[in-house]
């Protein structure tokens, strides 16, 4: 079929001058850049800035094949929407974290709010054949909000974060309202079968919707959408490109020269309490308690970009790891050894990947996540001649596909301690054998195939069927 062109519309947009914030921007804004450069088309989205008063005004940027189209948002706009319902509410609720989930009706209005405002913008920018691709938590009402103002065009949404399990879910006001708006989307993505799962599950108890499990049919109020699994992977090539450059090689001899002979562990994650970050340090101490004289063989980094800072669990879980880091280093440090180095900046993929391939153990031991593509990141950056070990949390998305990854349960510093051990023991043998493994799906299960299969099922589900 001729191939339509790409609306995708998502509240972060990777514009090339915002690059000063690194790091901070997530894996949603490099994947859609990879999705987008191939296909051409839109990007639209919040611009980041704060305005004094909403205008409505689109500012177009031409770069590298993709046009971006921004809006500003007021201070209370992204108070409510963005600080508060997005991020104060459905963040929180999809990881599974009641405890941290604010339920406000005003900040619920404000992401209403914004979500009109979105479509009142995009709407006019969209033509009649364009395939709509809508993104995350906080355009979960928008493909609803286009349709009243007249759209029929194909509308698909992908969700990057989990999908609770209904018994969570049905916590949040109006549940019943907000999914229905998503049932109106031609296609429903999920990271992975869980999440997916999850979501069918609400459907057919709490909506009575007729769900066909073998195709993902969903039928409700006279309309069918189709919900389906697509995990999402990394630009495979892309990375490669940036492994090879100097400034990648620069970082690597960077961190090898200065950690000599010592061992390296790295971390890397958005500053976020999903990302498990106080669980990890207490995981190294228990190591350290077990093995007192290994604190002048094993070095752990943790890069961790402070991202929403507005918020206030934002807040205290980087008092509390600023904290932990301390007590550790303060506890275990000799005055020529610190066995914690703990960083706020962020990184360019580049030097990410001499980090990645410098590190002899990669830990990703998030609580919960949608997928986790440093996951898949630090597997790409190995020497397939001596491979580092990715010990990896169970319950990230990427864990369903890294089934060779030293997989643990981050809650228990005890877990975390002996995979430590076995990850810093393992023979050069089975360190091959299992990134063999892993390198293959992360290598072909890409961003490419990501964007070709979501936007091919996309143009293709029927309405009548
Ligand atoms: N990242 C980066 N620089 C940093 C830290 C992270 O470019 O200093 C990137 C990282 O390479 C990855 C993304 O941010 O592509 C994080 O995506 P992931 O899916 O792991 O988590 P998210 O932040 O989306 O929850
Ligand atoms: C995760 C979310 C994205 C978000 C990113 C960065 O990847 O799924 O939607 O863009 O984190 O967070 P931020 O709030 O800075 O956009």
């Amino acid at each position: 079929s001729p191939i339509s062109r790409l609306v995708v519309i998502s509240n972060r947009v990777a514009v090339p001058k915002a690059r000063g914030a690194a790091g901070a921007q997530g894996g949603l804004a490099g994947a859609l850049n990879a999705a987008l450069k191939k296909h051409g088309g839109i990007w639209f989205g919040w611009s980041g800035q704060e305005c004094d008063a909403f205008t409505g005004n689109i500012n177009l940027q031409r770069h590298d094949g993709v046009t971006t189209a921004t809006i500003d948002l007021g201070h209370q706009d992204i108070e409510e929407y963005y600080n508060g319902y997005a991020n104060s509410t459905l963040w929180p609720l999809f990881h599974f974290r009641l405890d941290l989930t604010e339920y406000e009706r005003e900040t619920g209005k404000g992401y209403e709010r914004v979500n009109e405002r979105f479509a009142d913008s995009v709407a006019p920018l969209v033509n009649g054949d364009d395939l709509v691709w809508v993104h995350d938590y906080h355009l979960l009402p928008l493909g609803s909000r286009l349709r009243e103002r007249g759209l029929s065009n194909r509308m698909g949404f992908f969700l990057h974060t989990p999908w609770p399990p209904t018994r969570l879910f049905v916590s949040l006001p109006y549940h019943e309202r907000l999914v229905r708006t998503m049932l109106e989307y031609d296609l429903i993505g999920f990271q992975t079968d869980e999440w997916l799962e999850s979501f069918c599950h609400y459907c057919r108890k709490e909506l009575g919707a007729d769900i066909d499990e073998e195709s993902g049919r969903i039928a409700y109020d006279g309309r069918v959408t189709y919900a389906r699994a697509y995990p999402i992977g990394i630009d495979y090539e892309h990375l490669m490109d940036q492994a090879e450059t100097g400034e990648a090689r620069q970082a690597g001899q960077r961190l090898l020269s200065s950690t000599r002979r010592r061992k390296a562990m790295i971390g890397v994650d958005r500053l976020d309490y999903s990302k498990g970050l106080p669980e990890r340090l207490d995981g190294i101490a228990r190591y350290f308690d077990n093995h007192p004289e290994r604190v002048r063989d094993v070095v752990f980094i943790q890069i961790a970009p402070p991202s929403r800072e507005d918020v206030q669990s934002y807040q205290r879980i980087r008092a509390t790891l600023e904290q932990k880091a301390g007590q550790i280093n303060g506890a275990r440090s000799e005055v020529d050894v610190v066995p914690i180095r703990y960083v706020n900046k962020g990184h360019s993929l580049a030097e990410l990947c001499g980090f990645y391939r410098a590190a002899k153990i990669g830990l990703v031991t998030p609580l919960r996540d949608g997928m986790n593509l440093v996951a898949k990141e630090y597997v790409a950056a190995q020497d397939p001649e001596d491979p580092g070990v990715l010990i990896l949390s169970r319950f990230a998305g990427a864990a369903r596909q890294l089934t060779d990854a030293v997989l643990v349960n981050p809650h228990s510093p005890d877990d975390l301690a002996q995979a430590i051990d076995e990850a810093l023991c393992m023979p050069l043998e089975e360190r091959k054998r299992r990134w063999e493994a892993m390198i293959q799906t992360v290598r072909d299960d890409n961003v490419q195939r990501w964007t070709e299969s979501f936007t091919s099922d996309l143009a293709s589900v029927k309405q009548n069927d």
